[in-house]
């Protein structure tokens, strides 16, 4: 297992582009079971989450091709309904095959996720969805087992205790796109992940409106056929990397990146102070003058990404003055606090909160990743702490960053693996 190594305290200057979005392809990637007509997805980025996605679709009987960032899925044989433990034990996001799954072949059997260092993450809402489109289910040996004579259209309301849910609403959209009738689903997830998977379930020949508001119709069509499609930036590597021009003091370009999806996150920025050249596609961040404290909640989309709550604090610990963070997505997602203290933060957790402290500077020390945010946070940290920072369990951070050291390196980082 390796460790990244990062000595701090240089100023990052230059370009780097932003790759395809992960939590754009991983359901992506699962919507090419709704047919078995032959799918190209181009931007697709080389990590661990997609290299998985690829094995359980070749193990429901997909052929799946893998090469310079396209991915090419055809079916070999017919399309088997079991998603086994053994795969989507590794990645949450494999639950996202259930409602494709189910949509094309009224059943599936897929393995319910496991526990998650972010947090208890149920699917009672993916399971309240599909059973309102008429499926039955069955859980059993920790398999959901889902089945139906047919689906059909329902209006469903699909907001939980924390608001609306991303993956909840692929899942239900996958299957009603191939119900009878229309299905509403209202208190839908927004992000542009959700509609990004909108334009590519259209593109097959799916009807669907109304994606990337609250409320997604969808009218069920008979069969659904091949199609290619080119993901979206990845905005929280987008983000991450703003940050990192800010907590070094650098001056980055951020090419292939969207401002319009990084509206709360660019609100906080500037009213911290900092500022932000936003074009069509790109991102000119050059830090200017110290960064203020801000307080910050997450919210579901448009609001501020939960997955950008931990790179925030990293930058925060540093600012001038106190910030509160409410996280109220995951209300103990707060791994990377323990880890950021022993670098010199000085920052509380009570709750749901974490009360900053703005420090003049951290210190490098060996850390510990918890997950894929986290080790974000991390890194951001080590790169602008005084001396050498050691980052282990580097395999949360493959898992959504591609090639994040040689994209560091290019902006002037010192940064190298090392084996734990
Ligand atoms: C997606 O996860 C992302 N993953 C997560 O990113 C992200 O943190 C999350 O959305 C929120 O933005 C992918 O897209 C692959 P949710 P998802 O269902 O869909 C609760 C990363 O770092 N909930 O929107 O699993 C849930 O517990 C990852 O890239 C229920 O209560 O998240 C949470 O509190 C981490 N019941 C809230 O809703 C349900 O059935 C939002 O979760 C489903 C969710």
């Amino acid at each position: 297992m390796d460790k990244l190594i990062i000595e701090g305290g240089v100023k990052l200057k230059g370009e780097v582009t932003i790759s395809g979005a992960k939590n754009a392809v991983l359901p992506i990637m699962a919507a090419t079971l709704l047919t078995d007509d032959a799918c190209i997805i181009k931007g697709v980025p080389e990590l661990r989450d997609t290299n998985t996605m690829v094995k359980i679709l070749r193990s429901l009987g997909k052929a799946v091709e893998f090469e310079k960032g396209v991915v090419s899925v055809s079916s070999l044989r017919n399309t088997s309904y079991i998603a086994d433990y053994k795969l989507v034990s590794t990645m949450r996001a494999s639950f996202c095959v259930l409602g494709p799954l189910l949509g094309r072949l009224k059943k599936a059997k897929v393995s319910l996720p496991g526990g998650c260092v972010i947090g208890v993450r149920p699917v009672d809402l993916h399971l309240k969805g599909i059973r309102a489109l008429g499926a039955e289910i069955t859980i059993d040996a920790g398999y959901v087992f889902a089945r139906a004579k047919k689906l059909k259209g329902a209006h469903i309301y699909l907001g939980g205790v924390y608001g609306s849910s991303v993956l909840a609403t692929d899942n239900v959209m996958m299957s009603a796109v191939l119900a009878e009738g229309k299905t509403f689903i209202e208190a839908a997830a927004c992000e542009p992940e959700v509609v990004d998977l909108a334009e590519f379930l259209i593109k097959m020949g799916a009807k669907i409106k109304g994606h990337g508001t609250p409320v997604i119709e969808i009218e069920g069509v008979k069969s659904l056929h091949g199609a290619t499609h080119t993901i979206i930036p990845d905005r929280i590597e987008a983000g991450t990397m703003i940050l990192a021009s800010l907590i070094t003091k650098g001056d980055i370009l951020i090419k292939n990146a969207y401002f319009k999806h990084l509206g709360a996150l660019i609100d906080k920025i500037e009213e911290s102070g900092a500022n932000i050249v936003k074009s069509e596609n790109s991102l000119h961040v050059r830090y200017k003058k110290t960064i203020k404290a801000v307080n910050i909640t997450t919210l579901p989309y448009p609001g501020f990404p939960t997955d950008m709550q931990a790179q925030m604090m990293s930058l925060m610990s540093l600012a001038q003055g106190i910030t509160v963070i409410t996280e109220k997505i995951y209300p103990d997602r707060f791994m990377h606090v323990a880890e950021l203290n022993r670098m010199g933060a000085l920052i509380q957790r009570e709750g749901p909160h974490a009360i900053v402290e703005g420090v003049s500077k951290l210190s490098g020390a060996p850390v510990m990743a918890s997950d894929l945010r986290a080790s974000a946070c991390l890194v951001l940290a080590g790169l602008a702490a005084k001396g050498k920072t050691s980052i282990s369990r580097l395999y949360h951070l493959e898992r959504g960053y591609e090639n994040i050291e040689s994209k560091l390196e290019k902006l002037g980082a010192r940064v190298w693996r090392e084996k734990e």
